[in-house]
């Protein structure tokens, strides 16, 4: 039965890097004969620029209806100056999200030995790295009500955000980290901020109350200032942290660097069925965009999580991961994760690398 996949490549170097995962998903395509069939879609700022608003319904219908989505990144600097919010690239990526009801962010921190050298911290303390950060992504601050920027009677503006989790927004996502122990080392870390949030209360309440049904994971917590230490000071404690939206986009990405480069890291942004959505944890990176100089590796590792989890061919999701493996052997590396003695590439020359590793 042929499966449809949307692609969205989004702003900046999004259009990049997806060109490459997308010449791999259809290496992998033929190899396999997985009956894929791939659709582009607008989204984010290249959107707004054509239709004047960053998700049009045309791209939200195409994405429930597709069967798995593959998205580059949004934003720039080109956007940031719109005075309507609601127009920016980033609510398009926030409206997919919510709309679709992704409420499960898997963002998987997994060093390559090939790049312990890459990484920011000593290969003593990275080497093996193999964490999994649950995030919980359609709740928490990014999405409570009331919000927004009100005049006080003073006449001086106060901008407010509400940071809300209900219990079974809890419990959802919980169970998806629990889930997801009980198929690693059973290790789950639950980041919150209890010693002063009520909302984190709840949320370290309802854990509990959740990890009763899995005995065999052992949970701990830890407040987030914390967190962000010891993933620093001592990655490989960790097996899954789960914790709430905010949290879990800055510790993300402060584990991504763990891994060399936030150009590594993919994740899976996943509903209730494991219907997802596909994208490299990093964003559209102006600073690089137009030099074919960024890493699409954390796009194609996204491509691979998306035949594993959404479209259950693990077998060509394992031939992508080995074929990664393969070109870093090979001693290629994008400008984010070179180290000296290492042949430098462009983003073309690397995804055409991974594409001869899956022949
Ligand atoms: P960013 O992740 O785009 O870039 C941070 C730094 O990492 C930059 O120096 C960039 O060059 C580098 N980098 C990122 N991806 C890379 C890659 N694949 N290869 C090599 N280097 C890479 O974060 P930012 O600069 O804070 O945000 C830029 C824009 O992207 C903003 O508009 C922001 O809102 C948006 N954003 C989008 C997403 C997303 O679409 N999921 C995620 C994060 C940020
Ligand atoms: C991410 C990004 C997004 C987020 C932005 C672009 C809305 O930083 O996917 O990590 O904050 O979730
Ligand atoms: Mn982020």
């Amino acid at each position: 039965m042929s499966k449809n996949i949307l692609v969205l490549p989004g702003d900046g170097i999004g259009p990049e890097i997806v060109t490459e995962a997308v010449k791999v998903l259809n290496t992998v395509n033929e190899k396999f004969n997985l009956g894929l069939t791939l659709e582009n879609g607008l989204v984010g700022g290249a959107a707004y620029d054509v239709h004047g608003t960053p998700l049009p319904e045309e791209t939200m219908s195409k994405a429930r209806a597709a069967d798995a989505i593959l998205l580059g990144a949004v934003g720039g600097p080109k956007w940031d100056a719109l005075e309507d919010r609601e127009l920016r690239p980033e609510k398009g990526l926030l409206g997919l999200r919510s709309g679709l009801e992704l409420f499960g962010n898997l963002r998987p921190a997994i060093l390559y030995p090939q790049l312990a050298d890459a990484s920011s911290l000593k290969p003593e303390v990275v080497s093996g790295l193999d964490i999994l950060i649950v995030r919980e992504l359609t709740g928490g601050i990014y999405f409570g009500k009331p919000r927004g920027i009100r005049v006080l009677e003073n006449g001086e503006r106060e901008g407010y955000n509400t940071y809300v989790y209900n219990e079974s927004e809890i419990r959802r996502i919980a169970r998806v980290a629990f889930e997801s122990a009980m198929k690693r080392n059973k290790k789950l870390c639950s980041v919150d901020k209890a010693n002063v949030l009520e909302v984190t209360v709840l949320w370290r309440e309802i854990l509990i109350e959740v990890g009763k049904e899995y005995p065999e994971v052992e949970l701990s917590h830890m407040y987030v200032d914390n967190a962000a230490m010891q993933l620093v000071r001592a990655p490989k404690q960790f097996d899954v942290m789960v914790t709430g939206n905010m949290f879990g986009d800055i510790l993300s990405d402060a584990a991504a660097m763990l891994t060399g480069s936030i150009g590594m890291l993919p994740s899976a942004s996943l509903d209730k069925d494991n219907k997802g959505m596909y994208e490299p944890c990093h964003g559209s990176a102006p600073d690089i965009a137009g030099q074919g100089i960024a890493n699409p590796l954390a796009t194609i590792l996204s491509a691979a999580m998306m035949l594993r989890y959404s479209l259950n061919e693990v077998a060509a999701a394992d031939a992508i991961e080995a074929a990664v493996s393969k070109v870093l052997d090979q001693g290629l590396r994008t400008g984010d994760i070179w180290s000296a003695g290492m042949e430098k590439v462009s983003t073309e020359q690397m995804g055409e690398a991974v594409v001869a590793a899956l022949l």
